[in-house]
């Protein structure tokens, strides 16, 4: 495997130093971090040998492998010095949101360009991370490019660019839809007589609880829900309910606004 560069070592950053390192991708001492300012992150690693570096001077030029996790709004900047440092053989993985593979491609046209969609829960490995490459990544690079992306959860490559925006509104937005039932459950259970910090275990448990039965069971949601819906019984009463306020279609609808927006977002990063 070539030595990873990192680009950027903030929240997601460091989670993907740290991953890499911890799953054996490569060791501490194997990984070169590219970081403006010293931050907690880049001290820890320095600590346990990863070379940290301030700019891209000391950086030999003809990396083999380049991950970028700097804001989009520092792109342009980090691409123009990336661009410097590569060669077809090159593979860059970006996981900046919104930038598309037609910019990347702009700027890098020699490379092997990975576009990747992370999510949140990346921080505690339990992420879901979607990617994307243009024509020129080899069957090799994907294989090196799938074991990073799955260092932080589960991880898979759609064919078609539009499914990262499809990522974007499912999994990338999905843990804030799940944050936001915890709300609504937290809320429900404080009106019926709960204390805030019975209604916080209430609904933190059983949000944890339902996603590790349906991660675990062999049920799709749709038979698990129907288990403990008995006829007459009070999770039907409830459901009734949602279903005569059209909650799910509601919901879909919420994913198709955050679908347009990130094609949206898109557009407005190739301008
Ligand atoms: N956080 C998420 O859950 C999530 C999910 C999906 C995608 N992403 C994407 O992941 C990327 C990183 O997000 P983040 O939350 O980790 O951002 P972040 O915490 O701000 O980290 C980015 C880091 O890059 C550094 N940086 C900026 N310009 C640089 C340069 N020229 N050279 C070296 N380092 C530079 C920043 O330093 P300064 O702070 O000093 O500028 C910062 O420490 C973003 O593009 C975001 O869209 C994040």
């Amino acid at each position: 495997m070539a030595k990873p560069v990192l680009i950027g070592c903030g929240n997601m950053g460091s989670v993907l130093a740290d991953a890499i390192i911890k799953k054996g991708i490569c060791s501490a001492g194997e990984l070169t971090v590219i970081e403006k300012f010293a931050n907690p992150y880049t001290k820890r690693l320095a600590k346990n040998g990863t070379k940290v570096l301030k700019s891209f001077k000391k950086l030999p030029a003809k990396q083999d492998l380049v991950i970028l996790a700097v804001k989009p709004q520092d792109s342009a900047e980090v691409l123009a010095e990336v661009a410097r440092k590569i060669d077809e053989k090159t593979l860059v993985i970006s996981i900046m949101a919104g930038v598309t593979l037609s910019v990347l491609r702009d700027k890098l046209s020699d490379a092997q360009i990975i576009r990747c969609m992370p999510n949140t829960p990346c921080s505690i490995q339990q992420g879901m991370a979607v990617y994307c490459g243009n024509g020129k990544v080899t069957d090799h690079s994907y294989v090196i490019a799938h074991s990073i992306l799955s260092t932080m959860g589960k991880a898979f490559k759609v064919d078609d660019e539009i499914m990262i925006d499809a990522a974007t509104a499912i999994s990338g937005s999905g843990p804030a839809y799940l944050f936001y039932l915890a709300e609504a459950l937290k809320e429900g259970a404080a009106e019926l007589g709960f204390s805030d910090q019975q209604a916080e275990i209430l609904a933190t448990q059983t949000l944890l609880g339902a996603s590790i039965l349906l991660n675990s069971s062999d049920d799709d949601p749709e038979e698990l829900r129907r288990k403990v819906s008995s006829p007459g019984g009070t999770t039907l009463e409830a459901t009734k309910v949602f279903d005569s306020h059209n909650l799910k279609s509601t919901l879909i609808e919420g994913f198709k606004a955050a679908y347009n927006r990130s094609i949206e977002l898109g557009k407005q990063q190739e301008r």
